[in-house]
């Protein structure tokens, strides 16, 4: 697939093009690709254009609040294609913005960590993305004590939400490993189950902005999911700073 992105100026202009493959284990959701994943890349290609675009670089801008000044970020339920991620390392491969970023891309299903570790191979980004197996399930328990040794700046997910357990377990895991002061984006598919769970427990400790879907869909590319105006796309900040 190919993502028609970055600025049109002077610092970068550029395409990204990405080859992903579905997980040949299987392994359930994450086996193929789905649009919140689509819609989240999307979303950043549009940030990283305004970002070039600009003479002076605005820290209160969504692309260097996520993303800028030496952030560690992690993908929460990838999948086997983790297409925000993959993104941002052709982003930070292929371009002089986000050159110091850590990125994290995980998944809790050995068979899907075992396809995005091929994808991100594939794409040649293994120097610049940690493939982790990541089950939010592991969280439950953790009672505000935070795993210190994987503590990141933003959490980014999509698609990641199909019922009320899934939303509790996901919102744990997200109060376990984002630092004080994090942020957090997620792709929200209204049509299901536990959406409105999730939002109301983040809502205590982060607070939510909606933004607006860029409508940039990267051409032919073929994912599993509802149509594109059935999703929101949010970004929470810690009421913590
Ligand atoms: C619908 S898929 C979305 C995949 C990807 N984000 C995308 O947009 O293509 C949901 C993903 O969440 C993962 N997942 C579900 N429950 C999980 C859990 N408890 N821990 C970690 N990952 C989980 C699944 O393995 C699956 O890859």
């Amino acid at each position: 697939m190919k993502l028609n992105i970055l600025g049109k100026e002077d610092r970068v202009d550029t395409s990204i093009l990405l080859t992903i493959r579905k997980s040949k284990e299987h392994g359930g959701t994450g086996t193929y690709p789905w649009r919140g994943g689509l819609i989240l890349a999307d979303q950043i290609c549009h940030w990283a254009g305004e970002y070039t675009n600009r003479k002076e670089i605005d820290e209160n801008k969504y692309f260097s609040m996520l993303f800028g000044n030496n952030k560690t970020v992690i993908e929460l339920g990838a999948g086997s294609s983790g297409l925000p991620s993959l993104l941002l390392g052709k982003i930070k491969s292929s371009t002089d913005i986000l050159e110091d970023i850590q990125l994290i891309c995980s998944d809790g299903v050995d068979e899907i960590v075992q396809g995005l570790s091929i994808n991100v191979s594939d794409n040649e980004l293994d120097e610049c993305i940690t493939v982790k197996h990541i089950d939010w399930n592991y969280y439950i328990n953790c009672n505000e004590q935070r795993d210190t040794d994987m503590m990141v700046d933003t959490i980014i997910f999509a698609d990641c939400i199909y019922n009320e357990e899934c939303a509790v377990v996901l919102n744990k895991t997200i109060q376990s490993l984002l630092k004080v002061g994090g942020c957090v984006v997620g792709v929200l598919p209204d049509f299901r189950v536990g959406v409105d769970v999730f939002e109301r427990l983040m809502k205590e400790r982060y607070t939510p902005i909606e933004i607006p879907i860029v409508n940039e869909k990267a051409d032919g590319f073929v994912c599993n999911g509802g149509r594109g105006k059935d999703y929101r796309l949010v970004v929470w900040k810690d009421k913590k700073t």
